[in-house]
C-alpha cells in the first residue's frame, strides 16, 4: 500500500508544488489530497497544472469535525502544512499524533507564535538585525510553533538584505530540505 501525504496550504503554494514534484518520482508515496482555506490561493492553480485538484474548506468545516473525519477516512501517513496559516485545533492533534508536520520560515523558538508567518517573520528578523535566519520543520502540537523540532537549517544574512532577499534565502532552504525531511519521516514509518 502507498504511503499517503495530505497537504495543507493557504497561499502561493510553491512549497506544496515542490513537494508534489519531488514525490512524482517516489512510487511508494502518493499525494492523497491538497486542502486550502483560501479560495483565491495560488496553490490551487499551481497544483491544477500538476493534475491535482485542491479542495477549499471554510472555518466551519475545519472546526466542526467535518473535514477532520473526511481526512481520517483517507488514513494519511503524514499531514504536511506547507504555508498553512490557521491554528491546528486540539482535536486534530489528538486525532493525528506525530503525524502533522509544519514548516516555519525562521529558527524556532525565535520568531514563532501567533501572527508570525511569511513576511512578518522576515520583517522581524530584519528589524532585529539578525546575522542569520533559517527554517524549522516540526511536529504540530496544541501551541503555535512549539511542537518537537525535527530539522533546522541556517542561512547567513547580509546587513543589506531586504525582506524579499531574506524570504528568497529561506524559500531556497525550504525547497532543498522540506521534501527530503518528509521523505525521511516516511521511511522511518515504513515497515
Ligand atoms: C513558507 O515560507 C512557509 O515557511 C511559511 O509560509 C511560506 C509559504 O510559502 N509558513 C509560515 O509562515 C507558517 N507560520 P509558499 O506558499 O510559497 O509555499
Amino acid at each position: 500500500m502507498k504511503q499517503k501525504i495530505i497537504l495543507f496550504a493557504s497561499g502561493n503554494g510553491t512549497n506544496a508544488e515542490n513537494i508534489c514534484h519531488f514525490f512524482e518520482h517516489v512510487p511508494k508515496v502518493e499525494i492523497a489530497g491538497v486542502y486550502t482555506n483560501n479560495s483565491s490561493a495560488g496553490v490551487i492553480q499551481r497544483l491544477e497544472s500538476l493534475g491535482l485538484q485542491a479542495e477549499v474548506f471554510d472555518r466551519n468545516a475545519f472546526q466542526d469535525g467535518t473535514l477532520l473525519s473526511r481526512i481520517q477516512c483517507k488514513q494519511p501517513t503524514l499531514i504536511v502544512l506547507a504555508g498553512f496559516l490557521w491554528k491546528i485545533g486540539q482535536e486534530w492533534v489528538r486525532a493525528f499524533p506525530d503525524t502533522i508536520v509544519n514548516i516555519h520560515p525562521a529558527l524556532l523558538p525565535k520568531y514563532g507564535g501567533k501572527g508570525m508567518y511569511g513576511q512578518h517573520v522576515h520583517q522581524a528578523v530584519k528589524d532585529n538585525r539578525e546575522t542569520e535566519t533559517g527554517i524549522t520543520i516540526h511536529y504540530v502540537n496544541e501551541a503555535y510553533d512549539e511542537g518537537a523540532i525535527i530539522f533546522q537549517k541556517k542561512v547567513s544574512l547580509h546587513p543589506n538584505d531586504s525582506t524579499e532577499d531574506i524570504a528568497a534565502k529561506v524559500h531556497q532552504l525550504e525547497y532543498t530540505h522540506f521534501p527530503k525531511v518528509i521523505h525521511s519521516l516516511l521511511n522511518k514509518d515504513a515497515p
